[in-house]
C-alpha cells in the first residue's frame, strides 16, 4: 500500500533523506523513529506530496508521489502535531471546507462529519470557533480532517506532541481503529513507549539514513538486546554522541 524506494532528499549541502527504502502493507503500522534531525518529517512530507525527491519515488495505494501527486495526495491523510486550524472558522465549517478541497459532494461531507463527531466525540464544540479550543479539541478536529475522505494511507508525525494522557489515548485508539480498518499507517515518535505499543514493523532512522528494519524482536535478537529502548540506543546511540560532539566544536 506505500512504496518507498530510495528517497533522497537534500537541502543546500545538508543531506536530510538518503536512499530510504521501505515498504507498509494493509493493516500494518510502521513506527518511523531516529533521534531529531534524522529526516522522519522530511520522508513524511516527501509521502504527502508537499516536498520532491532529488531521487528515488514512493508509491501510495498505487499511485506515483512525484508523476501523480494529485491522485496520491486524495489517497493521503496527514496528521501532525502542529494543527493549523482557521480560527475563526467553526469545527464543521473547516470540516466543509476541506471536503469540498478533497472533491466531496455536501451530502457526503455531512454524513461523515456526523460520524467524526460520534467517533471523536465532538458534539459539544462542532459549531463553536476553533479560536477557542483547547490543544485536545484541535487535534480531535485535525484527526477529522486527516480522515474526513476516508483515505485508506494515513501518516502521523508525532501527533500527541504535546497532549496530555487523556487525547493520546484517544490518538492510540485511532491508530488501532486505523489497523482494524485496514489502512496502512505510518506512526513517526520520539515516545519509545508508543511506538512499541502500536507499530507491527519498525524503521530506524539515523542521519537520513534507515539504520535498522523489521519486527521490534527480531531487531532484538540480531543485535542481542531487550526492549526498543536499547535497540534504538544500539541503532543510533554512538552517531548521536558523535554528532553531538561535533556540534560542539
Ligand atoms: N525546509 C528545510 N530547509 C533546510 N533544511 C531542512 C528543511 N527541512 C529539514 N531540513 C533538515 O533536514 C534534516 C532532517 O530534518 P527532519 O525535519 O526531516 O528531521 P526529523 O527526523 O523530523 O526531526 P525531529 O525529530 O526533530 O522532528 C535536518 O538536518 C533538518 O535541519
Ligand atoms: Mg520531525
Amino acid at each position: 500500500m506505500i512504496e518507498v524506494k530510495g528517497l533522497t532528499k537534500s537541502f543546500k549541502n545538508k543531506v536530510a533523506v538518503e536512499d530510504v527504502s521501505f515498504s507498509v502493507d494493509c493493516g500494518e503500522v510502521l513506527g518511523l523513529l531516529g533521534p531529531n534531525g534524522a529526516g522522519k518529517t522530511t520522508t513524511i512530507r516527501i509521502l504527502a506530496t508537499v516536498l520532491k525527491p532529488d531521487a528515488g519515488t514512493a508509491w501510495v495505494a498505487g499511485e506515483d508521489v512525484c508523476e501523480n501527486p494529485a491522485a496520491a495526495r486524495k489517497k493521503i491523510g496527514v496528521l501532525t502535531s502542529e494543527v493549523g486550524l482557521y480560527e475563526r472558522l467553526t469545527a464543521r465549517e473547516i470540516l466543509k471546507y476541506f471536503g469540498q478541497l478533497h472533491g466531496m459532494n455536501m451530502g457526503m461531507i455531512n454524513d461523515r462529519i456526523e460520524e467524526m463527531v460520534e467517533l471523536l466525540d465532538m458534539g459539544d464544540f462542532i459549531d463553536l470557533r476553533a479560536g477557542t479550543f483547547s490543544t485536545g479539541m484541535k487535534r480531535k478536529v485535525a484527526i477529522a480532517r486527516t480522515i474526513l475522505h476516508d483515505p485508506p494511507v494515513i501518516l502521523f508525525d508525532e501527533p500527541t506532541a504535546g497532549l496530555d494522557l487523556m487525547a493520546a489515548l484517544a490518538i492510540y485508539r485511532f491508530v488501532h481503529r486505523c489497523r482494524e480498518e485496514g489502512k496502512a499507517v505510518i506512526y513517526s515518535t520520539h515516545i519509545m513507549g508508543e511506538a512499541a505499543r502500536l507499530s507491527d514493523h519498525l524503521a530506524i532512522i539515523d542521519n537520513g539514513k534507515i539504520v535498522g528494519r523489521g519486527k521490534l524482536q527480531t531487531l532484538e535478537e540480531k543485535l542481542g538486546v531487550s526492549g526498543l529502548e536499547q535497540v534504538f540506543l544500539r541503532l543510533v546511540g554512538e552517531e548521536v554522541e558523535t554528532s553531538s560532539s561535533n556540534s560542539l566544536v
